[in-house]
């Protein structure tokens, strides 16, 4: 009997990162374990479309993010495995939660302020980008959704949606939770104030190979100010902690404490614990970017499922509401 419902996805807007998948994957492939789960996973092709983006990159980022799924351990048999543009009730129900959310509660969302900083021209998606992030979670009546320390505002709006929609029409539908074994943020190797991004030599992707992560690493900023522990040396023990021993941890942090620590000892360890740990990983990534067919049918498998849940959903949204 499953009695929980998990729901998780990531944009089809580049490469993942090791911030996507310490923060999301890997917290997804435990909850795939368990017996009591009904997982959907999905890209989250439309969200891609949020930043700039041409339309050859939006379809080769959504296969490689498909290939990384799959290769990491998402397992189609287990979980329902599918693109968020292939169910189109995402898409309508997004609609009408955009009819019930005030515009002030989208302006004050962080990663909206962010972003919209950093383009030339932010589009409407990217305000409303929240809104169908709760119609990606609600239309599968979520009861969880585990995701990385920056999108914990998000879920809460989606928890907030809820609610009012509930409250306002008769409940349909519970509030999800954020799921988290422990609040993650892994930050940029070259600004790490900032979160780690999917853009340039700031971040380690799942895919690198160890000298590429050696040639990214030795770039990584561990200046300290003012005496204050430097962001970015913690950055790369957070990394230690979650990829090497925990002899390493303690090593290194020994060396901390005489104020003998060595950046290039650390950072070689580094590179090679995380090279070796995706060795396999990579290979099935290859592999399986050479089976396009194949991904497709998965894909399309994994679309027909969500579409049936997603469709009750909806009709019962529309009987809610007085849609005909
Ligand atoms: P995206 O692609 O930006 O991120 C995918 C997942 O990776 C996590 N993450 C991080 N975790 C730790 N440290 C980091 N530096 C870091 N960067 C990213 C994110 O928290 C996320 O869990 N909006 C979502 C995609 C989405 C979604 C959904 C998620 C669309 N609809 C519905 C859950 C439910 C996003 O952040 O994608």
């Amino acid at each position: 009997m499953k009695s929980e419902t998990i729901v998780s996805g990531a944009r089809a807007s580049g490469k993942l990162h090791i911030g996507n998948y310490l923060g999301a994957l890997k917290q997804w492939l435990e909850l795939q374990k368990k017996e009591t789960t009904q997982c959907y996973f999905f890209i989250a092709d439309l969200h891609g479309m949020t930043t700039s983006f041409n339309p050859k990159e939006l379809s080769s980022n959504t296969l490689d993010v498909a290939a990384t799924y799959l290769a990491a351990g998402i397992d189609p048999k287990k979980s329902i495995f599918f693109l968020q543009n292939h169910v189109l009730e995402h898409a309508t129900l997004s609609w009408v939660f955009n009819c019930l959310t005030p515009l002030g509660e989208l302006y004050r969302m962080t990663q909206f302020k962010d972003k919209a900083q950093s383009e030339d021209q932010a589009n409407s998606g990217l305000l409303t980008y929240p809104i169908l992030m709760a119609a990606d979670i609600l239309i599968y009546k979520a009861t969880a959704v585990p995701v990385g320390d920056d999108q914990t505002q998000h879920i809460e709006l989606a928890r907030t949606v809820a609610r009012k929609f509930n409250n306002r029409f008769g409940k349909i539908f519970p509030e999800p939770q954020t799921y988290m074994r422990k609040p993650l943020r892994i930050m940029s190797l070259t600004d790490p104030e900032k979160k780690m991004s999917k853009t340039g030599d700031e971040a380690l992707l799942m895919d690198d190979e160890p000298k590429e992560i050696m040639r990214k690493l030795k770039k990584a900023v561990t200046a300290t100010e003012g005496g204050k522990k430097s962001p970015g040396v913690e950055n790369l023990f957070l990394l230690l902690e979650h990829f090497g021993t925990k002899e390493q941890t303690d090593y290194f942090r020994g060396q901390q404490k005489n104020d003998s620590l060595k950046f290039s000892e650390l950072k070689e360890i580094l590179a090679r614990d995380i090279g070796n740990y995706f060795v396999e990983y990579r290979e099935k990534k290859q592999e399986l970017l050479g089976k396009k067919e194949y991904l497709a049918e998965v894909l399309a498998d994994g679309a027909n499922r969500a579409h049936k849940v997603a469709a009750q959903t909806l009709f019962e949204v529309k009987q809610k509401i007085g849609l005909l």
